[in-house]
């Protein structure tokens, strides 16, 4: 009873504490309590409510009678449309529903309250969006970009860098504490032809920071020795042990090797408006390492196959290979430390690892691994693998150069500021926009539409590189969205209203719902809390750009049949403003600017 009591308090806090209300859940209760009194002999049923698809289905849609009534037959109950009927005559007391109806086979259609959805929409307008709750507050650490040192940031990289940002714009939207991570691939192999080379090129390199820019050029120079001339090969290989034994002239080569490639990268994340990354790569955990392998020994979970030391899961086929023949610790070493690490040190209590779907059945092992252990419950701890899809060309073969090279971000990014600002003078922009606006508007669409175009598709599915449909100004692209967006915004600039005044002006009227266009954007502003909830599930943001797709869609409906300023044909002299409409449009640019938040797009205010 304490129990009860304390959490009633919280929940009354919860509410206190201005989240947004979420529609679809407050549905599901209603429902859930209806089904509970209706048929008392189920235990625990959880309603399903989901936005309806198509507005003569009402706006919500609850249909858990389909499903419920194979457990009622004995009850007496022969069709869905029966157990229908007896849910809606137990629909308790509520302020949401106005009407509510069985439809076909079973369906029930809800339709919604103004008088409900008003102050939700209005509290837009005068409190900003504002964060539904999303339960518990975690400490998430969030496994984004993750690059190779020396080896070239490729778009694979790229998506996962876009896709981490966004995810972690929408954990701290929420109110997690999110640790951005960049788990740098810089303990490689591959560093001991590296030093051997640059011991070769640039001998003074300890005394001199040597003019090394190209590590690209600099990299394949030394894999070609490497392949070619055997006494080279034996040098690179001591490199490592010389490097893993921290010899401190090795590891000064190291540190000026990996610092020129962070550098480039850095350059991509300034350009990207990634902040806060922590750099983190593999290096760091070298003692963790020997620590987790000591642990996993103690304990007998290593088997020795043909001289490595492998760790078999139960279910599993495969096994993690712990440590080599020769000794050496691998990619699986490094990751079991990397897991344990953020567990145990940074005591997150949600791990995100962005990482192409390739390295699926890797962290599959990973995570069984870790839990074998012991070293988290599913039930408290969020382990979750963000896979993503290959990056095609237009040829739907892999994204490559004409000349069949791999794609240089620096050179990619480029193409895409040129061709936006292309776009844009085709429409003639640069003769209404001052230089500085134009600039603006370019880099907002180039990125912008770099980043829009991968992160709405679904990020399990492969997906192909094309300037032309991502500068696109029709159909679901940053640009059209960029262009709404600032379309809406230029509504109350016409009209002369500050801001502020709309803000007063919504405290004392409330939005107008009147006209069925006003009604049906008014309710998909409503869903935006849903909506985030449900992306905090699978972590699929293209949820969130279809949403915003449609958001800008139903505008455009409003905004074309409902007034909102009217204007002196002759004169353009604005005649008459419609202040509840300018509520409504401040509160579609509002809802609109926090889905580019997330997305990690900058709109600008003209273009
Ligand atoms: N550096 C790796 C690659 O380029 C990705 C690392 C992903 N993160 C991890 N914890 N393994 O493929």
């Amino acid at each position: 009873r304490i129990k009860h009591l304390k959490r009633s308090i919280e929940e009354e806090d919860a509410k206190n504490k201005s989240f947004a209300v979420n529609v679809n859940q407050r549905l599901e209760e209603i429902f859930t309590e209806a089904i509970r009194v209706a048929f008392p002999y189920l235990q625990d049923v959880k309603a399903l409510v989901q936005p309806s698809q198509g507005d003569k289905f009402g706006d919500y849609q609850c249909n858990s009678s389909m499903s419920l009534v194979k457990q009622l037959k004995d009850h007496g109950f022969k069709a869905p449309r029966d157990v229908a009927q007896a849910i809606i005559s137990n629909i308790p007391q509520n302020d949401v529903i106005e009407k509510i109806e069985v439809a076909g086979p079973g369906f029930i259609n809800v339709y919604l309250k103004k008088s409900f959805v008003q102050p939700l929409v209005t509290r837009i307008v005068t409190e900003g969006v504002i964060p539904p709750p999303a339960g518990r507050k975690r400490k998430v650490c969030i496994d984004m970009s993750s690059p190779n040192i020396a080896k070239e940031m490729h778009v694979g990289h790229l998506r996962s860098t876009i896709i981490g940002e966004s995810i972690s714009r929408l954990l701290t939207f929420v109110g997690h504490d999110v640790l951005k991570i960049n788990h740098l691939g810089d303990w490689g192999t591959q560093f001991g032809m590296l030093i051997a080379h640059l011991e070769d090129r640039f001998p003074n390199y300890a005394t001199e920071v040597p003019p090394l820019k190209d590590l690209q050029t600099f990299y394949k120079e030394s894999k070609k020795r490497f392949d070619e001339d055997e006494a080279f090969k034996k040098r690179a290989y001591s490199m490592v042990v010389r490097l893993q034994a921290k010899e401190p002239v090795i590891i000064q080569a190291w540190n000026l090797i990996c610092d020129i490639s962070k550098r480039e990268f850095d350059k991509i994340y300034e350009r990207l408006d990634i902040s806060n990354l922590i750099p983190r790569g593999e290096s760091f955990y070298q003692e963790r390492m020997q620590v987790v392998v000591s642990e996993l020994e103690e304990r007998g979970m290593l088997k020795e196959e043909e001289g490595r030391k492998v760790m078999f899961m139960p279910s599993l086929s495969v096994p993690l290979t712990v440590v080599k023949s020769d000794g050496g610790f691998t990619y699986d070493t490094s990751d079991l430390a990397t897991i344990k690490q953020r567990l145990f040190e940074e005591k997150a209590d949600w791990l995100i690892y962005v990482v192409d779907s390739g390295q699926g059945s890797h962290f599959d092992l990973i995570f069984a691994a870790a839990r074998m252990m012991g070293w988290y419950e599913p039930s408290a701890t969020r382990v979750q693998f963000v896979g993503f899809g290959v990056v095609l060309g237009e040829d739907k073969k892999k994204f490559k150069t004409r000349s069949g090279d791999t794609v240089k971000l620096n050179d990619l990014l480029d193409e895409g500021v040129k061709r936006s600002l292309d776009t844009l003078k085709a429409k003639g922009r640069d003769e209404v926009l001052t230089p500085d606006e134009l600039k603006a508007a370019q880099e907002s669409v180039a990125y912008g539409c770099i980043k829009y175009a991968d992160l709405c598709h679904n990020r399990n599915n492969d997906y192909v590189f094309s300037f032309d449909k991502m500068l696109d100004d029709k159909g679901n692209t940053a640009v059209y969205l960029l262009y709404a967006y600032t379309r809406i915004r230029s509504i109350a600039r016409t009209a002369k209203v500050s801001s502020q005044q709309v803000k007063e002006a919504a405290k004392t009227t409330p939005v107008p719902l009147d006209h069925a266009k006003e009604w049906k954007l008014a309710k998909v502003l409503c869903r935006f809390p849903e909506v985030l909830l449900r992306i905090l599930d699978d972590l699929c943001m293209h949820t969130l750009c279809d949403y915003l797709y449609e958001v800008a869609n139903t505008f455009t409906e409003f905004y074309e049949v409902c007034y909102c300023v009217e204007k002196n044909k002759q004169t353009g002299e604005v005649v008459k403003v419609d202040m509840g409409r300018v509520m409504l449009c401040e509160a579609t640019a509002s809802v609109m600017a926090k889905c580019f938040d997330v997305l990690g797009i900058q709109p600008v205010q003209k273009m």
